[in-house]
């Protein structure tokens, strides 16, 4: 199957090394299709240059996030992720769907490649560890004669899928036939995101454990450091425009 991996983006100093990083492990595995989504107008130029000499296969999409969801108490890339699965949904309506499998790759996180291997063999929706989130070293599903039975986090035990976006992957048959699940805005509390989407294509009961029962760590919800540029000059300085 290919594996659909969608990634919400935003113009922001780090952004180029961020998807030059991204790249770089994407271009290593296998029948992958990048959905690059970014929160703008437009295209930027930096991210069209960038796709198009990255050697992957992929799709460039953009939708703004409306300003008064840009707060940093809202979730974030509700618009964009929404965007890449109405894009996969288009683009399989007329076909029976080829196997795939899809992912919700942020641009700031790291992803091993054993990550991928293990996802590929998606049914419905598997689940897996997410190493440096919820105020802990992990998060994981705790899994009894293969099933998932609850969850290890430090951080609000009470949503029903205690995950964050990088533990999970959906086959493709599956978006396809819950044609209305989509990430929402109405309602939708800080971190309850990932269950509120769930939520509407599985059950826990049905979720398939991966990465050895959920007992190791192929993705880490690492977070870039804001950039100090405080000697950045107000005007342009330099002889040369240099895209950073
Ligand atoms: C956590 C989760 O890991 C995210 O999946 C979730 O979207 C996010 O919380 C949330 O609050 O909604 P965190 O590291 O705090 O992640 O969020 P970011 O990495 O800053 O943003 C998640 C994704 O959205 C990234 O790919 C980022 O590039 C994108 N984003 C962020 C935008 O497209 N627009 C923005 O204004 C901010
Ligand atoms: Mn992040």
């Amino acid at each position: 199957p290919t594996i659909y991996a969608i990634t919400p983006t935003y113009s922001r100093p780090v952004q180029k090394a961020e998807l030059t990083r991204l790249a770089n492990t994407f271009r290593q595995v296998a029948q992958l299709h990048w959905i690059l989504v970014e929160d703008r107008a437009t295209r930027s130029e930096l991210v069209s240059s960038f796709l198009a000499r990255a050697g992957l296969p992929n799709t460039h999409l953009h939708v703004p996030t409306p300003r008064r969801y840009k707060r940093p108490w809202l979730p974030r890339a509700t618009e964009q992720r929404n965007a890449g699965l109405a894009w996969l949904r288009q683009r399989h309506q007329h076909q029976s769907a080829q196997p795939g499998v899809l992912f919700f790759a942020d641009d700031d996180n790291t992803y091993s490649l054993e990550l991928f291997q293990e996802m590929r063999t998606t049914r419905k929706v598997s689940v897996w560890p997410v190493g440096l989130v919820g105020g802990r070293r992990y998060e994981r599903p705790l899994v009894k004669n293969g099933k998932v039975v609850g969850w290890y986090t430090g951080w609000r035990e009470d949503r029903p899928f205690a995950i964050d976006m990088a533990g999970f992957a959906v086959s493709l048959q599956v978006i396809l036939s819950n044609p209305k699940a989509v990430f929402k805005r109405r309602g939708s509390q800080p971190g309850m995101q990932e269950s509120d989407f769930l939520k509407q294509i599985t059950t826990v009961e049905e979720l398939e454990p991966k990465a050895s029962n959920c007992t190791k760590v192929l993705v880490w919800h690492t977070r870039t450091e804001k950039v100090n540029l405080a000697n950045e000059p107000k005007y342009h300085l330099d002889t040369v425009n240099i895209e950073v």
